[in-house]
């Protein structure tokens, strides 16, 4: 789960993670108003407008805008920016629609950097990764100077140790600014460390990670990613962060039936059970397809023990799908049996009316009983004998044959 930097800097607060002073607003009387408070409270006029929205890149966007002139500047700023579609190189073309601002002082720093924890699987460690490039895309310091960022990995059994915390910070030079900014530096990354431990986290990024002029080490930015896996430990609390605005509409609606759903680009909506499944069908749909540009919109898994309903939900959601020009439905029945999938079927083609081609491939229980079901509906679909049959039969709906 994602939640936005205002959310994600009011938990570094808890931890002692120092961050510049500011306030959420939704509104763009909000947004003026805490502009004003927080040029109150730091006898300066310069704040800085920042977009929420779950996608990095604002900056460059422009969802990041700096105003000297006051809580004017800043009402105007939000009205520009609050509402608009703002495009990153993380939101996709169509980009993000700006429902929320935070309003934050504007600090003058002297050396902007990165920190970032994630989980390395490899490792089954928590990573610290830092380096003197911050600000700018991290990935690209990764892909064209790898050299320039410093990992530390933490023991679990041990947990932070400030030695470590010491290495990256006079990797970083971080004592060339003050005696003190090394110390204040280490204080931040075990804060960083505790709120990745109790607060469930796959990742924790700060980017810009900011020295100040009086030495001061302060999170400019917060990207905060909590595990799902960990969700019933604070179910309450991010039931309370999380933002469904943010989310995939179609993965929501199947989050809430159960099924594991994720949106892809593609033009092939696949139908599957079990995950292993799931991925060789998209595996073999790209592999066949990949030449005539025919490739999977979704990775749908329906699971193993599936109902008619959950079927029935899971096909409607595909056909409701506008990118979809044809279905592969590649089914394996163990537990699950083959006639429930094609009850499932029936009832949303019957539902919602086929427009597309469909391609069933069936084997297992009950599948003389699936296939029957499929044959006395009426519904043109065709039959596959196996995957590679299947996917070529998807590759020729979808190029109408022309391949
Ligand atoms: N409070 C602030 N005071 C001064 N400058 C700021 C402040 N917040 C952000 N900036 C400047 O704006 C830049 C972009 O801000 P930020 O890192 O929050 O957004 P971003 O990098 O565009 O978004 P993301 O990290 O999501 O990609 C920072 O690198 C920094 O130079
Ligand atoms: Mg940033």
């Amino acid at each position: 789960m994602k939640i936005h930097e205002y959310q994600g800097k009011l938990i570094f607060a808890k931890y002692g993670v120092p961050i510049p002073k500011g306030y959420p607003a939704h509104t763009v009387l909000e947004a003026e108003a805490v502009a004003k408070r927080l040029i109150e409270e730091t006898k300066s006029n310069v704040v800085v407008v920042k977009a929420q929205i779950h996608a990095g890149g604002r900056g460059k966007g422009g969802g990041v805008k700096v105003a000297k002139g006051g809580a004017a500047e800043a009402k105007e700023l939000a009205q520009k920016i609050l509402g608009m579609q703002l495009i990153t190189h993380q939101t996709g073309p169509a980009g993000q629609k700006v429902r929320h601002l935070y309003i934050e002082q504007g600090l003058e720093m002297v050396k902007e950097l990165y920190l970032g924890a994630v989980i390395d699987r490899d490792r089954r460690r928590i990573a610290f990764m830092a380096s003197t490039e911050g600000g700018m895309e991290i990935e690209k310091v990764a892909e064209h100077t790898p050299e320039k960022i410093l990992t530390v990995h933490i023991d679990p059994i041990v947990g932070f140790s400030a030695f470590q915390a010491r290495e990256l910070a006079f990797g970083l030079g971080l004592q060339q600014y003050s005696k003190e900014t090394v110390g204040k530096f280490v204080k931040l990354m075990g804060a960083l460390y505790e709120v990745m431990i109790k607060e469930d986290c796959s990742l924790v990024e700060i980017n810009p990670l900011v020295v100040l002029k009086n030495g001061d080490v302060v999170a400019l930015d917060a990207k905060v990613n909590m595990d799902d896996n960990a969700e019933f430990r604070h179910k309450a609390q991010w039931a309370e962060v999380f933002d469904k605005d943010e989310e995939d509409p179609v993965e929501l609606e199947a989050k809430d039936v159960g099924l594991n759903y994720v949106s892809l680009d593609g033009n092939v909506g696949c139908l599957v059970n079990g995950a292993g499944l799931a991925m060789a069908t998209m595996d073999i749909i790209k592999h066949a397809g990949e030449k005539y540009g025919v490739a999977p919109a979704n990775f749908l898994d329906v699971g193993g023990g599936a109902n008619q309903e959950q079927v029935t939900k899971a096909f409607s959601m595909i056909l409701k799908s506008d990118k979809v020009k044809a279905i592969f439905v590649n089914i394996f029945g163990g537990i699950m049996k083959c006639d429930v999938i094609a009850m499932g079927v029936v009832a949303a083609a019957k539902n919602l009316g086929l427009k597309v081609p469909v391609v069933v491939r069936l084997e297992g229980t009950n599948v003389e009983l699936g296939k029957k079901i499929l044959r006395e509906s009426g519904l043109a679909i065709i039959p596959a004998d196996t995957m590679a049959d299947g996917a070529a039969k998807i590759v020729a709906a979808v190029t109408g044959g022309s391949k």
